[in-house]
This record gives structure tokens, C-alpha cells and sequence, in this order.
């Protein structure tokens, strides 16, 4: 089989699926829009003292990808800003490890 018609069976095969049980209704498709709060979605670290985390911790990924982590206690966000910092090599100056490290325990902290 030729990659243009392989190509065109995989394109097509959802339409047809698709298209089968709309006629049948044969009504049209109504479009209608969903308010959604996705939690923790920003891209910066929300409240307040959080200038050193977001000076230090939005240069690979949101802070959604922090703040969706478990609550957890201080030892282990010491050792996850730890890891950014040896793994992963995030610049972050000494004196900005404290204030980030309590912010996260502040916010997403745990005993
Ligand atoms: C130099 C790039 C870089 C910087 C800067 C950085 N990180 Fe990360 N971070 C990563 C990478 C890479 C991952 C792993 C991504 C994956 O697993 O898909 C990660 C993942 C994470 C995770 C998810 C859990 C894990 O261990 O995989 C957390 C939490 C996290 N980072 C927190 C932070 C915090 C807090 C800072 C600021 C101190 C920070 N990161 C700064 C690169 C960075």
C-alpha cells in the first residue's frame, strides 16, 4: 500500500465514523462555550513573597507543574529546589533558596 492512500484511509476513517451518526440526528452541530477554572494553570506563582520563586523557577516549565505537586513537607521542598538546582542545573543564587523554600512550605507545605 502506498503511503498517500494509507495517508487517506486514516484521514478519512474518522470522518466517515463521525459523520454517520450526525446525519442520522440530522440536526446541526451547535457550538456552545464552557467557563472552565483550571486549577493552579497560571504561569507565575501567585500571593505574596513570591518574587523569588518566580525569579528563579519559570525558566523551564509553569508553575502550574510545581504547584500541582502533593503537599509535602519543607525537607522535601529543600531537596526538590536541591535537585533543580544539581539535576537540572537552575541557576538560582543561595540566598533565593530560603525565600522559595518557604514559600512552597507555606503554600503547598505539609508536617
Ligand atoms: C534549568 C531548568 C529548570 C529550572 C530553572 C527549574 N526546574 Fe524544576 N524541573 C526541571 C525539569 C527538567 C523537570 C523535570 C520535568 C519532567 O520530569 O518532565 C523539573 C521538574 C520540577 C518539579 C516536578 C517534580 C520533579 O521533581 O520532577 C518541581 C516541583 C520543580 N521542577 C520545581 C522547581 C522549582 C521550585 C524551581 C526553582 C527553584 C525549579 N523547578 C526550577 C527543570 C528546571
Amino acid at each position: 500500500m502506498s503511503r498517500t492512500s494509507l495517508c487517506a484511509i486514516v484521514l478519512t476513517a474518522p470522518l466517515l465514523l463521525g459523520a454517520a451518526p450526525a446525519a442520522a440526528a440530522s440536526s446541526p452541530l451547535n457550538f456552545t462555550s464552557v467557563d472552565v477554572d483550571l486549577p493552579f494553570g497560571e504561569r507565575m506563582f501567585p500571593g505574596p513573597n513570591a518574587d523569588a520563586i518566580n525569579n528563579n523557577c519559570l525558566a523551564c516549565h509553569s508553575a502550574g507543574m510545581v504547584l500541582t505537586q502533593p503537599s509535602l513537607p519543607r525537607k522535601t521542598w529543600q531537596a526538590e529546589v536541591e535537585k533543580m538546582r544539581s539535576t537540572y542545573k537552575a541557576p538560582v543564587a543561595d540566598q533565593d533558596v530560603g525565600p522559595i523554600v518557604d514559600y512552597l512550605a507555606k503554600l503547598k507545605g505539609a508536617d
